[in-house]
């Protein structure tokens, strides 16, 4: 499975202000720093689609890309059909939360317009919850989890960093937030382990978005 013409669209304060809604669409949030901006980049195979930073807190507003999901598996058809195949998919980059240096007034405002759009967004397939692989459940991330399912809105869950620790230390680490996941879910989501540096995840998650696809937004 390919990722193809993956391209900016727009940045929007608020989920009024956002695109219209017609494709799928699939939205990254996570703490700060836990790489968002590079996953997004490392799936569409552009490394300078989303803005990437090592300061934390840059991504302020609800970000959309387009782009569009392509079987490469189907070599036989023609052009058109080719085209008419191509599935289109909307990507979003939400601003991080758990930003130390933001004011609780930036905060209360983060948690207004990242809560409208996950809530709001009629065309949301699913957000993506995006956790530090070297690190245990933080309370931070199940609260926000909790948000998530006490709202209803569908998730994956995808760990991030993993070329920075041992294969063992991310299966333990994974064991102990997949349980925790039980306590906030009836069963756990599904979930992927990544690396952005390395490519790591890629094939399984675009493999996931084309078979899972929706057939009506
Ligand atoms: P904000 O938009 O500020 O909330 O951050 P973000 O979640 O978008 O994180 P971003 O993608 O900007 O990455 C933050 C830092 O982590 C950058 O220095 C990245 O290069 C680094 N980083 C992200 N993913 C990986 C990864 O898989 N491996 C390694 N080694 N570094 C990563
Ligand atoms: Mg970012």
């Amino acid at each position: 499975m390919e990722i193809i013409n993956a391209k900016y669209l727009i940045s929007s304060p608020n989920v009024d202000k956002c695109p219209p809604y017609n494709a799928p669409e699939i939205a990254f949030i996570g703490r700060s720093n836990v790489g968002k901006s590079s996953l997004i980049n490392m799936l569409t195979n552009n490394k300078s689609l989303a803005k990437i930073s090592k300061s934390p807190g840059k991504t302020v507003m609800i970000n959309h890309f387009e782009a569009q999901l392509k079987d490469e598996t189907n070599t036989k058809l023609t052009d058109k059909e080719e085209r008419l195949a191509r599935l289109p998919i909307y990507l979003v980059d939400l601003p991080g939360y758990g930003y130390a240096k933001r004011s609780i007034k930036q905060r209360k405002s983060w948690v207004g317009i990242t809560m409208n759009y996950l809530t709001q967004r009629p065309n949301l397939w699913f957000v993506c919850v995006l956790i530090d692989s070297r690190l245990k459940p933080q309370t931070i991330d199940l609260e926000f989890l909790q948000d998530l399912g006490d709202n209803n809105v569908p998730c994956n869950i995808i760990f991030t960093k993993t070329d920075k620790i041992t294969q063992k230390e991310v299966q333990h680490n994974v064991k102990l937030f997949t349980d925790a996941f039980l306590q906030i879910f009836k069963k756990v989501p599904p979930y992927f382990i990544t690396s952005s540096e390395k490519g790591r995840g890629r094939k399984e998650i675009l493999g996931y978005w084309h078979s899972a696809y929706p057939q009506q937004v």
